[in-house]
């Protein structure tokens, strides 16, 4: 084989890999913003929080709905590491992926495998913190459930935590300012008359994931009363 056929071979894989980043990136968005709407009932009270985590965590569906979850993150994560990694053997000169690919060199394109790095940092204090975090339980309506509401609320009385929250998602607000755009454009959605509208809801994207999430670290920190 010669040595310009490898280099397409080499061009080929790398598209496969920025597709799957794409879906696998668009498809965390979609869960972001159930997670984030789900959440928002906090807003409502302990009742609602509860019942709705009840209603989720008692489907048995969920055990699959959690091994997808799972197998998506880690096909996002390991597409990225195998993509930065194949982008520093091609230019070992200090070269940024996103820089020269006609993505823009914006600070966000830029920092993206450093705020992405934060967010997986954060998930694994997230997921230990809340989801296996003390559990308490409480009777709604007469059902027995898991008291997350309090477990949720006590977790943010410590000022580390929400400050910890909003650092991390500050930098998730970065990363899906430009990934969401950039997901269209790896899958080849790209069409210059829809292009600029997705660039601008992608950063508005952004901004709702860091807002929202911040946000309801900092209501949680106030309701406790701390
Ligand atoms: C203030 C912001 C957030 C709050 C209050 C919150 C709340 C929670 C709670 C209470 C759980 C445990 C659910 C359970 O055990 O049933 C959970 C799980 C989880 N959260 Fe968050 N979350 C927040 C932000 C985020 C962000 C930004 C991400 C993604 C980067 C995220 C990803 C996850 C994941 C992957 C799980 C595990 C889901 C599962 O295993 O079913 N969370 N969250």
């Amino acid at each position: 084989m010669s040595s310009s056929s490898c280099k397409k071979c080499a061009t080929s894989t790398s598209i496969g890999k920025k597709q799957i980043m794409g879906v696998t990136g668009l498809l965390l968005c979609g869960f972001l913003i159930s997670h984030l709407l789900g959440n928002l009932t906090l807003l409502v009270g302990p009742d609602a929080f509860n019942k709705y985590s009840h209603t989720l965590t008692s489907n048995p569906l969920i055990y699959g709905a959690e091994f997808i979850l799972a197998a998506i993150f880690l096909s996002h994560i390991v597409m990225a590491i195998r993509l930065i990694i194949e982008n520093r053997a091609a230019r070992p000169v200090k070269y940024h992926m996103y820089k020269k690919s006609g993505r823009g060199g914006t600070l966000a394109s830029s920092t993206m495998p450093f705020t992405g790095l934060i967010a997986l940092v954060f998930l694994v204090f997230h997921i230990c913190g809340l989801k296996f975090g003390t559990v308490y339980s409480t009777n709604v309506g007469g059902v027995e459930m898991r008291d997350l509401y309090r477990t949720t609320i006590e977790y943010f009385q410590d000022p580390l935590h929400v400050l910890g929250y909003i650092v991390a998602m500050v930098a998730l607000g970065f990363h899906t300012s430009h990934g969401f755009w950039s997901a269209f454009q790896s899958l080849g959605l790209n069409h210059p008359k829809y292009m600029p509208k997705i660039q601008c809801l992608s950063k508005l994207f952004g901004l709702v994931v860091a807002i929202g999430f911040s946000g309801l670290a900092i209501f949680c920190f106030i309701k406790g009363g701390h």
